[in-house]
């Protein structure tokens, strides 16, 4: 279904989407925003030849720094790539994945502690907080936060978007390819463009409200036989979007049980020490 089709849905049919009809919760307050966000679904097939509108970058960066971000740091950075051979070479460094290269737009999301390093540096301040992992993580989660937002703002606007973590996969060769300063890592890539509407996409359920949701503390009762309906309901999702059918567990089984499934990121520390992170 289109993301045209899914607009006339009610937000009633998008939760139950959104949960495989698996108790989705009743409708609560909504309006555009919710909408958008409820009918996410990540778009691999692109209109190659069709531009974005004049301004569209501009409007995804703005609404990125309009995220919050820790105590106005601002650790991040994105590196906006169009031309055609250099989405090729990333492609190829991202498990040759398509659609970085069909996708007329791709956004290299950077966790960059760079800029605040030069800062000291122009101050003669050893910037004592830098070689932390906390500032890793810092700066991994305002990079987060600002790429969603763009997600948003790109989809409110028709447009499809696919994030891409396998730019994780040879993190030195992106780095290179994008002539990142040490203390800069490109967390992830986004592509960006406009749907193929030869192309279904669907709505993927997620786990239930009952396993997410915690409320005052954490607990996880009934926990294998909900993973058990959320399997059946992503095996049926599987099915109908011609992926075989396989449920939830046997991805993760595969995805995170397996080293192979970490694809070539099980040395993740020592690349990132060499890209000039403390990470102590
Ligand atoms: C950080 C991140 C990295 C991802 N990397 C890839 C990727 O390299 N290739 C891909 O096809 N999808 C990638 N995805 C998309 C996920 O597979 C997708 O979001 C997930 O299966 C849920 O599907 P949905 O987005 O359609 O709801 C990534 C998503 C995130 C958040």
């Amino acid at each position: 279904m289109s993301a045209t089709a899914a607009a006339a849905e009610t937000i009633a049919d998008l939760l139950s989407a959104r949960y495989g009809a698996v108790d989705p919760p009743a409708p609560g307050p909504s309006n555009e925003v919710i909408r958008t966000l409820l009918n996410h679904r990540s778009v691999r097939s692109f209109l190659p030849d069709r531009a974005l509108p004049a301004g569209t970058l501009e409007t995804l960066v703005a609404a990125a720094s309009s995220a919050s971000t820790s105590s106005n740091l601002q650790t991040w950075s994105v590196v906006a790539v169009q031309e055609p051979e250099r989405k090729a070479r990333l492609s190829v460094l991202a498990a040759n994945q398509k659609f970085i290269r069909d996708a007329p737009l791709l956004l290299v999301w950077i966790a960059d502690l760079s800029r605040l390093e030069r800062l000291g540096q122009a101050r003669g301040k050893e910037m004592e907080g830098v070689p932390y992992l906390e500032a890793f993580i810092l700066a991994l989660v305002d990079a987060a936060l600002a790429a969603q937002n763009a997600v948003t703002a790109a989809e409110s606007l028709g447009l499809g978007c696919v994030y891409i973590g396998a730019m994780r996969n040879r993190p030195a060769e992106v780095a290179a390819e994008l002539k990142l300063p040490p203390n800069a890592m490109a967390a992830f890539g986004l592509s960006v463009g406009w749907p193929d509407p030869a192309v279904r996409t669907e709505i993927k359920p997620r786990l239930p409200l009952s396993l997410v949701l915690h409320r005052e503390t954490y607990g996880a009762p009934a926990e294998a036989e909900e993973l058990a309906r959320y399997d059946a309901a992503l095996a049926e999702f599987s099915r109908r979007n011609g992926m075989g059918d396989t449920a939830w567990t046997p991805r993760v089984l595969q995805r995170i049980g397996t080293l192979a499934g970490l694809t070539g990121r099980d040395r993740m520390r020592e690349v990132l020490t060499a890209m000039g992170f403390g990470l102590r």
